[in-house]
């Protein structure tokens, strides 16, 4: 069988070992690490959230993550025909398709989110960000007007840059430069933090549970917040699996990416809950919570401009790494389906997404802001629909194929006996469970 590649030939253009790995960290890796992960721990409890984040990570997550991998190498197509091959049933086709729309409309708002880390970054290395009206007035100002669709274009065209050049020169070699610098810039941001007057209470919240403050809601937005930060449920694992070779063990791969993903929520955590709390300023505030709090925090300490402009860097390459990988479900699927080659389909679907993020962009605030259905504007439904529907959907169905369908997932998976029947039951029982669980809550059907 030939590659997700298409034209490219047998699989020619894969990624090396490392390079995978890198590639499946940079997108686990992104806003959802950074910028909801903190406000979420603010709004759930603090430390209790983080340590059930982990158990849902470990016991759920890299069963998950394992088998996406598995499949799209087994498969080695895209998100729909990977599955479609290993059960020999075109109706998983179909169920696949679900996560590869998922991952167009992540892509399409994610660049617009992706975009404003840019003009923070600008506004805080040159100083405008501070000195000047407050901080959440600024950000009104901002996301109002028609500026953020300015830097969503240049979000859309790196992003799709960077994909139409290929796996191992494009996505591969974009990856490796950009994940490890971006541990550099974390840990310069976690001692610039800890080492702030009165950073001891922002540790204490993040990190000595108080487990009175936990909420059987919050244990499911743990879970589902674990699928959206190893990038579970919207095909790109899959997809990224078709491009690795059969000698590259993938249990081992897994391993490396959870923690990965981990390692960085932390990290982000260790920047944000001691700078927030030196200021007392408040850790629960929302999708505010980086750019509106942390200026505050920033225009007070010495160096802030630095320092803040290399948080919003750091901030937007994380985004950058996984939109990368968001772009490339959806053209891989449109190179195998109409056998286009990866220029044309990448910019055929770059331009679509953007166009598609338009009202996105226009919406918090701005010139659309004023259309809304049932109480939410197109912002908020693309992101409702995709992390809170299609995500846990495309968990389920991950899932369900790869505990009760595919029979053969052992020779992909290389798992010890014991750990492979270990795996089986998290896929068949606990992970679908649990998603199931999530998905009612966080669509709405149960009330929290
Ligand atoms: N994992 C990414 C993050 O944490 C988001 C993402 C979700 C990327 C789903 C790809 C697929 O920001």
């Amino acid at each position: 069988q030939e590659g997700a590649g298409g034209s490219g030939g047998k699989s020619s253009d894969q990624f090396s070992r490392y390079g995978f790995i890198l590639a499946a960290i940079g997108s686990a890796v992104g806003l959802g690490n950074m910028w909801k992960f903190p406000y979420i721990t603010g709004k759930y409890g603090g430390a209790a959230f983080f340590l059930v984040f982990i158990i849902c990570l470990i016991a759920v997550g890299l069963p998950v993550l394992l088998a996406e991998m598995a499949i799209g190498r087994g498969g080695r197509g895209n998100a729909s025909t990977s599955m479609v091959r290993l059960s020999g049933k075109k109706s998983w086709g179909g169920f696949g398709f679900i996560s590869i729309f998922g991952s167009f409309m992540i892509f399409s708002y994610y660049a617009v989110v992706a975009g404003w880390t840019l003009h923070y970054a600008y506004l805080s290395f040159t100083g405008q960000l501070f000195g000047g009206a407050d901080f959440g007035t600024q950000f009104g100002d901002f996301i109002g007007g028609y500026l953020p669709v300015f830097y969503q274009l240049l979000v859309v065209l790196l992003t799709a840059w960077v994909v139409a050049v290929g796996i191992s020169s494009g996505i591969e070699r974009f990856n490796k430069i950009l994940i490890p610098g971006l541990v550099v810039l974390l840990i310069l941001l976690v001692i610039r933090s800890l080492t702030l007057d009165g950073a001891g209470a922002g540790v204490e919240f993040f990190l000595n549970p108080d487990f009175s403050k936990l909420s059987p809601t919050a244990v499911l937005v743990a879970l589902g917040h674990a699928f959206f930060s190893l990038s579970l449920g919207m095909g790109v694992m899959i997809t990224y699996g078709a491009y690795v070779s059969k000698q590259q063990s993938l249990s081992k791969a897994a391993l490396a990416v959870g923690f990965g993903d981990l390692l960085y929520a932390f990290l982000a955590g260790l920047i944000i809950f001691p700078t927030t709390f030196a200021f007392n300023l408040e850790p629960a505030q929302g999708p505010g919570l980086v750019f509106v709090v942390l200026p505050t925090a920033f225009e007070a300490m010495p160096f802030g401009a630095l320092f803040g402009g290399l948080f919003f860097i750091l901030l937007a390459v994380a985004a950058l790494t996984s939109a990368v990988s968001l772009l490339e479900v959806p053209v891989a699927y449109v190179m195998e389906k109409w056998k286009m080659s990866r220029t044309k389909a990448v910019w055929m679907t770059a331009i679509i997404c953007f166009i598609v993020g338009l009202p996105s962009a226009l919406s918090v605030g701005g010139a659309v802001s004023g259309l809304t259905f049932g109480g939410k504007t197109f912002f908020d439904w693309m992101d409702f629909l995709s992390s809170n529907v299609l995500l846990p959907v495309g968990g389920l169905v991950v899932t369900l194929f790869a505990g009760w369908v595919w029979k053969d997932a052992y020779s992909e998976a290389d798992l010890t006996p014991g750990w492979y029947k270990v795996w089986k039951f998290a896929l068949r029982w606990v992970a679908p469970i649990l998603v199931v669980l999530v998905l009612l809550i966080s669509s709405g059907v149960i009330s929290e």
